[in-house]
C-alpha cells in the first residue's frame, strides 16, 4: 500500500530533495509521457531520455545504427534529422519494436531527469493510468506526482492527469491526499469527470492542448485521452538512463477493476 500521496503541480514547485524515499510519477500528458508508454507498449526495447538534442545525437551515435531511433520535439515539432517527432501515433506500430529510442522533449524529459533522487520513478499518463495505480499500490512507498508543466509553469493537462492517478490511489486507500497540491489535482480531476465533458474536449482547453491545436496536431490530444488504454508500467532507471516496460506483477490491482 502507498504510504502517502503528494504532488508538485509545476516544475518551479518541485524541490528534487523531497523525492528522497518516494515513488515519483512523472507526468507530461501532452505528450512525452504518452509517447514513452506507447513506444514501450509497441515493443520498443527501451526509451533513453536525453536533456538536449546534442545529448540525444551522442546517445544515438553510440548505438548500432539499425537498433536505434531518435525521437522528440522542439517547439512541438520534429527535430531536424530525427526519425520521429512527439506524436504518440508515430510510436504506435511495429516500426519501434526492438528499438532503443533516444528521446528529448522540451519539458517532459527534463522533468524526468530531475527525479533521479527518488526511490523509484514511473511514467504517468492517461493511457496507462490503471497500471500506474496498481504499481503505486504494490510499491508500498509514499507517491509523489511530478507535473512537467510548460517552461516551468503549471499546465492543466498535467494537473488533471496527476489528479486522475492520485484520486484513484486515494479512493483505493480510503484516504485523502497528504498535501494540498495532490488534493487540488484530485479535485480538478473529479470535477472534470463529474462535468460529463469528454476528456479530449477538456484537454483541448488546456495550455498544451491549445498549442497542439495551433500546430495542427489535435489528433494527438485524442490519442492522449485514451484512458487506461495500455496495461503497462514504464519505469525510469537513473543508473542506466533507461525507461523500461515493467509488466504489472500478478498481485497488482486487476486491470479494469472498478474504483474502490
Ligand atoms: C514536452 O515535453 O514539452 C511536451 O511533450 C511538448 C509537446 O507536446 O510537444
Amino acid at each position: 500500500m502507498a504510504l502517502g500521496v503528494y504532488a508538485s503541480l509545476a516544475p518551479k514547485l518541485l524541490d528534487p530533495a523531497e523525492l528522497s524515499g518516494r515513488l515519483a510519477v512523472v507526468i507530461d500528458a501532452l505528450r512525452a509521457s504518452t509517447v514513452m508508454v506507447t513506444a514501450l507498449a509497441n515493443g520498443a526495447a527501451r526509451v533513453m531520455p536525453c536533456l538536449d538534442v546534442a545529448e540525444a545525437r551522442a546517445a544515438e551515435a553510440a548505438l548500432p545504427a539499425g537498433d536505434v531511433l531518435s525521437g522528440g520535439e522542439r517547439g512541438g515539432l520534429k527535430i531536424e534529422g530525427f526519425d520521429l517527432g512527439n506524436s504518440p501515433a508515430e510510436y504506435d506500430g511495429p516500426g519501434v519494436a526492438g528499438k532503443s529510442i533516444v528521446f528529448t522533449t522540451t519539458n517532459g524529459t527534463r522533468a524526468l531527469l530531475r527525479c533521479r533522487n527518488a526511490e523509484r520513478v514511473l511514467i504517468g499518463s492517461f493511457v496507462n493510468r490503471r497500471s500506474v495505480v496498481g504499481a503505486i499500490l504494490d510499491a508500498g512507498l509514499p507517491v509523489h506526482m511530478v507535473c512537467a508543466g510548460t517552461d516551468g509553469l503549471l499546465t492543466a493537462e498535467d494537473v488533471l492527469c496527476a489528479g486522475a492517478i492520485a484520486a484513484d490511489v486515494s479512493a483505493r486507500l480510503g484516504s485523502e491526499p497528504d498535501d494540498d497540491a495532490a488534493a487540488i489535482a484530485c479535485e480538478a480531476w473529479r470535477s472534470c469527470a463529474a462535468s460529463g465533458e469528454p476528456l479530449p474536449e477538456r484537454l483541448r482547453r488546456t495550455r498544451g492542448g491549445r498549442s497542439l491545436v495551433k500546430l495542427g496536431l489535435a489528433d494527438d490530444i485524442d490519442f492522449t485521452a485514451r484512458l487506461d488504454h495500455w496495461n503497462l508500467v514504464a519505469e525510469y532507471f537513473p543508473s542506466t538512463g533507461e525507461v523500461l516496460a515493467v509488466r504489472p506483477a500478478p498481485h497488482s490491482v486487476p486491470y479494469g477493476r472498478d474504483q474502490g
